[in-house]
């Protein structure tokens, strides 16, 4: 269900009252410094979750070694809801016997807990969401012990923003913005009581250039597009429209291309590797999305690779670019924390073509021939030289992250501008 408004948005942007857009006073502790990283239970078990299997991934992600790599958010999708009481206050379902309990064992795994509403009656699938009940809803959360909410559109844009505004883009924007914000004031006015900061992802399809207003609004993280599914051409799409979006990532407010398939569906193993290296290069959330008691150990293998992770972690939190493309192959770089930079290579073609050999141009990446560095995916030391012919098999990536490079022009310090110097 993806809808481009994206000419709307131009039309818009002046159109936002500034009252709107201004910052939630206040603010929690600060939280997502880089990029969120854990697991949620839709991509693999959608409808299918229930507290016994929310128990089940906390284990494995202590068994598997992944809370180790990092991974912290144990993150329950859409379908926990239950009914509202007398007094508005929202329940789990049956599926959810106890949510409080529940949040209790999750963290007693020096792990974190993480659950899913919507600014509408209902979620996407259909259970109860938070429309007039923001404020109680948040509480709940807060009481309950939640660290992470992921806040989801869906039935609000057709039965109040449609509804209420027909025909008026530029209102049906403002109450969509008022939507997120309201829920973003509830978490933190809730989190006060408990000094639990909790993060706000923001799930609206990417719509309306949300990545310029969200982080305003308390987002720490925000989908920039439908939904994943686990097929390459899908992962592909979704990866390319991270071009152009990486100024508006940073610490404490990220660009989400959405949870992870690693290890889900037909993907290859070379294809596991790519989404997972090229996500490490967009400094997207990592939010594993698989079955994780029956994970295999290749899939382990490459959730856990502790080098692509440090990529997605890089405390600079600056999101990688295209650098550039020749035929079906890309070349991606992503500044890091100290000046070194990560590089990835990846070959698009489809096992019917070939454009090998590809010939890395390393000018094009403001880098000297012969900089060396570490093959993330090999462990090997490798030397970069300017038009070596790269192999890579269909869909697969070479990822190197070079500590020092030897820039072929030195990056200037950005000048320093004196008051009344002639510019
Ligand atoms: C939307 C979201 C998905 C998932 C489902 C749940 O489609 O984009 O990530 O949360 O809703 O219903």
């Amino acid at each position: 269900m993806r809808v481009r408004l994206a000419p709307i948005v131009f039309a818009l942007a002046a159109a936002f009252p500034a009252s709107l857009l201004a910052p939630i006073a206040g603010a929690q502790t600060p939280v997502a410094l880089t990029p969120p990283m854990g697991w949620n239970s839709w991509n693999y078990f959608a409808g299918k979750v229930d507290d016994k299997g929310i128990r089940a991934a906390a284990d494995q992600m202590v068994a598997t070694g992944m809370k180790d790599a990092g991974y912290v958010y144990v993150n329950i999708d859409d379908t926990w809801e239950g009914e509202r009481d007398a007094s508005g206050v929202i329940h789990s379902n049956s599926k959810f016997p106890d949510m409080k309990a529940l949040a209790d064992y999750v963290h007693s795994k020096g792990l974190k807990i993480g659950i899913y509403s919507g600014p509408g009656l209902k979620t996407c699938a259909g259970y109860t969401a938070s429309l007039g009940h923001e404020e109680q809803d948040a509480k709940t959360y807060a009481e309950w012990g939640i660290d992470y909410l992921k806040y989801d559109l869906c039935s609000f844009r057709e039965d109040t923003m449609v509804k209420q505004a027909p025909n008026d883009k530029a209102a049906q924007m403002t109450l969509m913005i008022d939507a997120y914000k309201k829920m973003g004031k509830a978490l933190q006015e809730a989190t006060k009581a408990t000094g639990r900061p909790i993060v706000y992802s923001l799930c609206q399809y990417g719509w309306d250039a949300v990545w310029e207003w969200a982080p305003a609004l308390g987002g720490n993280l925000w989908r920039t597009t439908g939904d994943i599914d686990a097929s390459w051409d899908r992962m592909y799409v979704i990866a390319s429209q991270q071009s152009g979006l990486e100024g508006y990532a940073g610490p404490g407010h990220w660009n989400d291309p959405d949870m992870l398939e690693v290890g889900n569906g037909h993907l290859s193993l070379a294809e596991n590797r790519t989404h997972f290296s090229w996500w490490a290069m967009l400094a997207a959330p990592l939010l594993a999305g698989n079955d994780l008691p029956n994970m295999k150990p290749e899939i382990k293998a490459i959730l856990t690779n502790k080098d692509v992770i440090a990529i997605d972690q890089d405390p600079l939190g600056k999101q990688g670019r295209r650098a550039y493309s020749e035929g079906e192959v890309e070349v991606w770089t992503r500044d890091l924390q100290g000046g070194g930079v990560a590089v990835a290579v990846i070959n698009f073609g489809s096992s019917r073509y070939s454009t090998h050999p590809f010939h890395l141009n390393l000018k094009k990446l403001n880098l000297a021939d012969g900089e060396v560095g570490k093959n993330l995916w090999t462990g090997e030391t490798v030397t970069l030289k300017d038009q070596e012919p790269i192999e890579l098999a269909s869909h697969d990536i070479l990822l190197v992250r070079i500590d020092n490079p030897q820039r072929m022009v030195r990056l200037a310090p950005a000048p320093t501008r004196r008051p009344n110097t002639p510019q």
